[in-house]
């Protein structure tokens, strides 16, 4: 210890003191309070706790020099406004039940907090009195109580952020930076009430420009919270979403879920709520991950806003000083609820794919377009989640069916390399195949436009789907090959996977030890086909490394089989790169719609697009 520190007296020891008051609510300020963001957050769950429909923020410099956020909740009568910016003074609980939290506040610790890292002006006006009143409190040190006017409701201004903790200045980020995470918190708590309109105004030199609305949407609880994703996240979301509703012991889901097509390059449209919480939940993101692990490789990321909703007993929201984790009291149930629900919604979606994408490919092909569509950023929603039936936005190949009236079409003009009589089959989601282009391409007739399949993409998924179901039925049936194919896996490679030879005989490979780092294949799975066995042989080791590092001793086939599977059906493509007749063409277009997730290949991108008549109308100016 350096000389002359004042708490240490080298005589006796270290000096226990008991710390003043304001310094102890400074350093709880800080838990609560970290950032303007933080403040920002506090007082609109404020506002929402008061019953408010509409909430207006307005920031300065970043949210450092000004917050001021007006609702027209139900106000604080004057005389409780000293209270309100007491420590530990809250009208939401009594304490007497800390498992059974429905506001967003119960700790009586938020304004006292601001009050006591900035200047703190508190005015407000309760329905059904002529008067409103201010208090104000700096540094946390109270005014007295005056007189105010005001239209019903409560208006908290917060002048000079941390001033009286300068220390913590030095940890804001530019203004720019803070002004991005304080639209963050509003856009996040936004989405959750869908039902409560909001701006968000950026103050410079006295004059305020609103950055961010959202009215109040109206209809029932799907439709708004619909409206409302599509005000934040973009329209090109809910178009290409799935409504999600699921129960588990409990615990509701409900929300919206990206098309695998529709997935990011990051984690960043990922937007969860727990009882209208906003939060960020590792357990949550990793079900959610889960969940689409089978549609999406591993860089791809799914976009989503999803809800949980539950009795207040089940999850714990009072571990994190700032509430932005919560704990639920069954952890696997909830996961549980977010792979089932998700994976539920995405095999029943079938063979859907991306709307953006016919919409994309126009774009492309006019001189005139401009960059492909771009989302905004973010967020998900509150709204205690009744469970009601999730309207089905776009209808799954399963609803659609093919319709009963057969009328025959007439013969097209040759156009690709095959051309067939039109048949009745057009009713099909995906058509009439009426030609294969470049050897790869499908090009199929529906009634509202032309499908365009990726041959190679679509067989992998179907290839990959059909291992899955005879696995999971008796094991995968192989072929035996006529002259074993002997395979050299150098650096142990073959080692490892002799290691793995009864799981991989019940893949449907079959092989054996040949010597000097090298295997022989006896027999392959008999759904791919031919299959050149040197280059599955080290795709699977890449598999099996993959499952390595991601644990388990479990056997690491049995960790990971899906990841093996899907590399097992890259190679079976045997369709790619060929030509097929229209009653092959055909049969594939109807075992993608009978086959769930076949609307992305086993990579996420799609298998296929489709070009409305009324599109390829606009496109050559007809419409
Ligand atoms: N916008 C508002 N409208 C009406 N009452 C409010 C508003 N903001 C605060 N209050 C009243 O002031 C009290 C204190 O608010 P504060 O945010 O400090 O605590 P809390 O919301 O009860 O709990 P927490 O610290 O968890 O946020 C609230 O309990 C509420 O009664
Ligand atoms: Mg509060």
């Amino acid at each position: 210890m350096p000389d002359g520190d004042p708490k240490i007296d080298t005589n006796t020891g270290p000096v226990i003191r008991q710390l003043d008051d304001t310094v102890i609510s400074r350093i709880a300020a800080g838990e609560v309070v970290e950032r303007p963001a933080s403040a920002v957050k506090e007082l609109v769950e404020n506002a929402i706790d008061a019953g408010a429909t509409r909430i207006d923020v307005e920031v300065a410099d970043g949210g450092k020099s000004l917050i001021r956020v007006s609702d027209d909740g139900c106000g604080i009568p004057s005389e409780d406004l000293p209270l309100a910016l007491a420590r530990h003074a809250t009208s939401k609980i009594d304490g007497s039940d800390l498992l059974a939290i429905r506001s967003f506040g119960f700790r009586g610790e938020a304004l006292a907090a601001l009050g006591a890292v900035g200047r703190l002006t508190l005015t407000s006006r309760v329905m059904g009195r002529d008067a409103g009143a201010s208090i104000a409190s700096a540094g946390g040190t109270l005014g007295a109580v005056r007189p105010a006017a005001r239209g019903c409701g409560t208006t908290v201004e917060l002048r000079d952020l941390f001033y009286a903790t300068p220390a913590r200045l030095k940890f804001l980020r530019t203004d720019r930076a803070e002004m991005q995470a304080v639209s963050d918190i509003v856009r996040r708590l936004a989405m959750a009430e869908p039902g409560i309109a909001f701006t968000l105004s950026q103050v410079t030199d006295g004059e305020a420009r609103v950055s961010f609305r959202a009215d109040a949407e109206t209809g029932d609880l799907w439709g708004a919270l619909r409206g409302r994703l599509g005000r934040i996240m973009g329209s090109d979301f809910t178009e290409n979403a799935l409504a999600i509703d699921a129960e588990r012991e409990g615990l509701h889901l409900g929300g919206f879920a990206a098309l695998p097509t529709f997935s990011r390059g990051a984690a960043t449209h990922q937007y969860l709520f727990v009882n209208g919480r906003p939060v960020r939940d590792k357990l949550l993101t990793g079900a959610l991950r889960a969940a689409y692990s089978d549609v999406l490789s591993r860089d791809r990321h799914p976009v989503a806003a999803l809800f949980i909703s539950c009795d207040p007993e089940l999850v714990d929201v009072n571990v994190h000083p700032a509430k932005a984790e919560v704990r639920f009291r069954d952890p696997g149930t909830a996961r549980g609820l977010v792979v089932s629900g998700l994976r539920h919604a995405l095999a029943e979606a079938g063979h859907r794919s991306s709307s953006h994408l016919g919409g994309a490919a126009l774009g492309a092909m006019r001189p005139e377009a401009g960059a492909p569509p771009v989302y905004q950023r973010d967020y998900t929603t509150r709204a205690s989640w009744a469970p009601q039936p999730a309207p089905d936005l776009q209808p799954g190949f399963a609803e659609m069916g093919p319709s009963a009236r057969f009328d025959p079409a007439p013969a097209p003009t040759p156009a690709g390399e095959v051309v067939e009589p039109a048949a009745p089959i057009e009713d099909y989601p995906l058509g009439a195949a009426r030609a294969q282009l470049h050897e790869n391409y499908i090009v199929a007739q529906t009634r509202s436009g032309v499908v365009i399949v990726d041959q190679h993409a679509a067989h992998e998924r179907l290839v990959y789907e059909r291992l899955k179901g005879q696995m999971a039925a008796n094991g995968i049936a192989s072929q035996a090959l006529l002259v074993p194919q002997i395979v050299e896996l150098p650096n142990g490679g073959a080692d490892t996977l002799l290691a793995e030879s009864d799981a991989l005989a019940q893949l449907g490979l079959v092989i054996e030890p040949f010597g000097g780092g090298a295997v022989a294949v006896r027999e392959t799975p008999a759904l791919l086909g031919q299959v050149d066995a040197a280059k599955l042989l080290p795709d699977l080791l890449d598999a099996l490394e993959e499952a390595g590092a991601g644990g388990g001793d479990a056997g690491l086939l049995g960790a990971r089989l899906d990841a093996v599977l899907s590399r097992v059906a890259c190679h079976g493509s045997v369709r790619s790169g060929r030509r097929m007749g229209a009653e092959e063409m055909n049969a594939l277009l109807r075992e993608m719609e009978a086959t769930p997730h076949s609307g992305q290949c086993n990579h996420g991108r799609p298998t296929y697009v489709e070009l409305k008549l009324s599109d390829i109308e606009r496109l050559f100016g007809r419409a």
